[in-house]
């Protein structure tokens, strides 16, 4: 635990809320953070805003507070969603400088309206949401109490025990001018970079976000399958291999942008080994003949602006065909 001369931290509120972190920093120079829900989101966030500036994901149960490079040192509570109207709770409310809301999107409204009905927030606390597809307007029953805004961590967070590194991923922000400024601490001490985007088409991003994020879960799981029918081995070492190619993946997109990441028998117009897929997917895996003419039509149409000669095009787009479509 990292401890500055003239700090003093204590803890409370473990036995009601197991689970339930706070932890306080003296004298008060700390920015105050409460997160608000201890699912996915709340926990890994917890953790990251706990260990500023660092790659190493302290345990759950960690108390330190460390001081980010740069920056105000945080102060951060981690609430259950569910339970806001403990002595616990109000406390931490009443003197947090920032709420960040991660409770599921259904939730933010009434969880915002539960708080309005604490009456123990003002004017200068800021309350974020952290849904990518939701405005600022689940968080009307705040508005005539605090700053408003939302912080969307663009990350998949799929298993609260297996938090997933926030360094260098970026967090989305709108709101308020106090709701930015707040953003941009919580997203530096996660390492994270920021975006500012006021008016966003929510929906819309969020569709790119989750097409993105889940197409390539989805996709990760037809190829696992068709690795392991192809004999790769133990599933294990299966999704190793396969995450070791996601890797690379996400490194060329992030290097050379996605149009020249694209690799593979169709980007180079190789009809033959496309031919050849076609041919051992129908016989073995049937069961994912759609998703590899589906997804190669979409490979198709990114090799076509690499500049794929229409005739070989023509040659693949039939082949890629649904049977209908032929
Ligand atoms: N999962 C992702 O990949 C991801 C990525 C970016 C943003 N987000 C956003 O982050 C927010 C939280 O998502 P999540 O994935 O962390 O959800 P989650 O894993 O389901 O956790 C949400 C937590 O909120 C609390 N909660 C549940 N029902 C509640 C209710 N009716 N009222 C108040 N609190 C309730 C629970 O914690 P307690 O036990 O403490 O009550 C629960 O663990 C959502 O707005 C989501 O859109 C998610």
């Amino acid at each position: 635990m990292t401890r500055f001369p003239g700090e003093h931290f204590h803890s409370f509120g473990t036995a009601r809320f197991p689970g339930t972190f706070v932890t306080r920093r003296r004298p008060t120079a700390a920015l105050s953070v409460v997160l608000v829900g201890r699912g996915r989101v709340g926990r890994a966030l917890a953790r990251s805003l706990r260990n500023p500036g660092s790659s190493r994901e302290p345990t759950a149960r960690s108390r330190s507070v460390a001081r980010p490079a740069r920056g105000r040192a945080l102060d951060v509570t981690l609430l259950p969603g569910r339970a806001l109207d403990s002595p616990t709770a109000r406390r931490a409310l009443s003197s947090a400088d920032v709420v960040w809301l991660a409770v599921p999107d259904a939730a933010i409204e009434p969880t915002s309206a539960a708080i309005a009905d604490l009456d123990v927030i003002g004017p200068r606390t800021v309350v974020l949401h952290s849904a990518g597809a939701l405005g600022l307007d689940v968080l009307a029953p705040l508005a005539s109490r605090a700053s408003l805004g939302a912080l969307h961590p663009l990350v998949s967070f799929a298993d609260a025990r297996h938090p997933p590194p926030l360094a260098g991923t970026t967090f989305v922000a709108e709101g308020s001018p106090a709701s930015l400024r707040a953003a941009r601490v919580l997203a530096r001490a996660c390492g994270a970079h920021l975006v500012v985007a006021p008016g966003l088409d929510r929906a819309l991003y969020h569709a790119a976000a989750a097409l993105l994020a889940n197409g390539a879960a989805a996709l990760a799981s037809v190829s696992l399958s068709l690795s392991e029918r192809a004999g790769l081995g133990a599933p294990s070492r299966v999704r190793r291999a396969l995450a070791g190619l996601l890797a690379s993946v996400a490194s060329n997109v992030a290097t050379l942008g996605p149009t020249r990441a694209l690799t593979g028998p169709i980007a180079r117009g190789d009809v033959a080994s496309v031919r050849r897929h076609l041919a051992h997917v129908d016989r073995s895996a049937p069961d994912a003949s759609g998703v590899y003419r589906d997804v190669g039509r979409a490979i198709l149409a990114v090799a076509e602006l690499r500049g794929l000669d229409p005739e070989t095009r023509d040659a693949l787009a039939t082949m890629l065909a649904t049977p209908a479509e032929r």
